[in-house]
Formats: C-alpha cells, structure tokens, sequence
C-alpha cells in the first residue's frame, strides 16, 4: 500500500507507522516457521488476528496492550511502542518439535536451561512441577533467537531488573488467564510466548499478538492423556502440525525445506479456523 507511509515488512505482517504515533499492523497469511517463510495458508491473517483479539480483551485487566482499533478483521491500528529486546516464553509442559527445544535438551541430558532446573524423570509432553518462563533474545534483524537466563537479561542490559520482574510477573499473569479460558473450552495452553513494548511513557505495554496458534501450543485436552501415556504426540490446534511436517522431512536449519503440498497447507488452514472457534466459542465467518 504505497500511500501509508513508512513500511516495515515483518515475516508475518507488514506494518505501517503514522506520523501520529500509530501503527497500522496488516497480518498476511503467510506462514513463517525456522525464522523463514514456508507458506501461505488461507485466512490466516485474519483468523489470527481474530483470535489474538478475543484474547487482547480478555486479558486487558492484567496488562495494557497496544490494541487502539480493529478496522479490518486483519489490521489492528495499534499504539507505536519500542519493543523489549526479550522474548518471553511460558510453558506448562515439557514440550518441543526442533532440535534446539527444551524437549531436545532435555532428552540429551540436559537438566538446566534459561536459569531454570528441570527434574529428572520427566516424559515428552509432560506437565512440568510449575510454571516456567524460559525467555529468548529478540532477533530483530533475521538471526536467531538465542536462550537467556534472567541474569543475562540484566547483565546484557537488555532489561533493567525491575523491567524483568515486571515483565515476568505479567507475563505468569496473562499465561495463568490463558490456562483458565482454554481449559474453559477443553484445550490446554501447553505454551506461548509475550513480546512487550514500551509507550512514550515508558509503561509496559503487551504488544505483537496473544496466544494464538502461532506463538502458542494447545492441546485437546480430551485425548491428551491416552496420547501421552502411549507415548504420542498429543493433539494440537497450533502451528505444530506444519513444524512436525517439516522436520519429518528435514532438518530446516540446515537442509532446504520442501514445498509444502496444498492438502497440508489446507488442513493448516482448518486448524487454525478450528482452534479460533474452541478458543472463542464463535463461528468464523469468512
Ligand atoms: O519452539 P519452542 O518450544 O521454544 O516454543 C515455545 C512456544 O513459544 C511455542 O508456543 C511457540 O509457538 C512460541 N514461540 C513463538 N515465537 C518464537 C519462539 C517460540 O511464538 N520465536
């Protein structure tokens, strides 16, 4: 759209910034996975952002976010903030798809990760004890994210250590409210990620999108406790079925990913509409 003016292209969305301090973010259907693009799955964009915006509003008690409007069922004109250099992942379960999840390190022997020690024993796909939050860098220019613990958030200045504690509190905070609602619907929030901005006024604001199944895992809750104790992947409404896809093939980090074919591409598709009918209780009306 070459009259909105100052273009920034994400993987995901393409985002305009006004000279009025807002920001009009577009969500493609495009479909990034490996920090690259793979696909494009019908609805996407708005069925996420529908599903993101059910859960801005049930959550907006718990912390501000930079929703201001919704004039497309794809678009938010959300507030300009500066984003916080720290990705924040939360997670109930022991669970993963790559080679570089906790699930991996875990089966390698690993037991300490992002400043947090896990028991030994645990199964894949098991709850974990409690909560944890295992934060990552915030790649912004097309690297990795890396894993950090909370004392390299500080030490790296990434974050003061009364920015972390706030953003981790608030982060437990929207997960415990996930949890909650999900379970409402028979789901369960396995896992998700924050990203938070900061406003003019320096006030953390919850930014990016909500738990939806693109920076989330949810489970049926129904079948996951025969799925787990077979040992089987349990059944997820999230971007996972496209992930597992690909790493059953390949190795994405290192190896060229294959096409995806257009019935996985359209049961992407069905999944995604799916998980925002349970998670919502509406009927998605294209
Ligand atoms: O891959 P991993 O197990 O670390 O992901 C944990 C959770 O965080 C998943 O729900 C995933 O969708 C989300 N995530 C994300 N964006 C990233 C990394 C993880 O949304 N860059």
């Amino acid at each position: 759209i070459p009259e909105l003016p100052r273009h920034y292209r994400g993987k995901v969305r393409d985002n305009y910034d006004l000279a009025d301090g807002r920001r009009i973010i577009i969500a493609s259907d495009r479909l990034s996975a490996f920090d690259r693009i793979l696909t494009a799955v019908p609805h996407k964009g708005a069925v996420l952002t529908q599903t993101a915006r059910y859960w801005f509003e049930a959550t907006r008690d718990l912390c501000p976010n930079h929703v201001i409007d919704y004039p497309d069922p794809n678009v938010v004109v959300a507030k300009r903030l500066d984003i916080l250099p720290v990705e924040v992942v939360v997670r109930d379960y022991l669970a993963g798809t790559t080679s570089t999840s906790i699930l991996s390190m875990y089966k390698k022997g690993e037991r300490t990760m992002y400043g947090v020690t896990l028991p030994d024993g645990l199964r894949p796909n098991q709850k974990l004890p409690e909560t944890i939050i295992t934060p990552t860098s915030k790649a912004f220019d097309g690297g990795h994210d890396e894993p950090l613990t909370p004392a390299e958030i500080v030490e790296r200045k990434l974050l003061t250590a009364a920015q972390w504690e706030e953003l981790s509190a608030k982060a437990l905070a929207l997960f415990a409210r996930g949890r909650e609602l999900a379970a409402k619907r028979g789901l369960i929030l396995v896992d998700t990620k924050y990203e938070f901005g900061l406003d003019q006024d320096g006030n953390i604001i919850l930014a990016d999108e909500i738990h939806t199944p693109d920076s989330s895992r949810y489970w049926f809750a129904e079948t996951y406790p025969a799925k787990f104790e077979a040992g089987e992947r349990p059944e997820s409404f999230d971007k996972d079925f496209v992930r597992s896809w690909v790493v059953a093939r390949c190795d994405p980090y290192t190896d060229d990913v294959p096409e995806i074919p257009g019935d996985v591409v359209l049961q992407a598709a069905a999944i995604y509409i799916q998980a925002y009918e349970m998670i919502t209780g509406e009927t998605y009306v294209p």
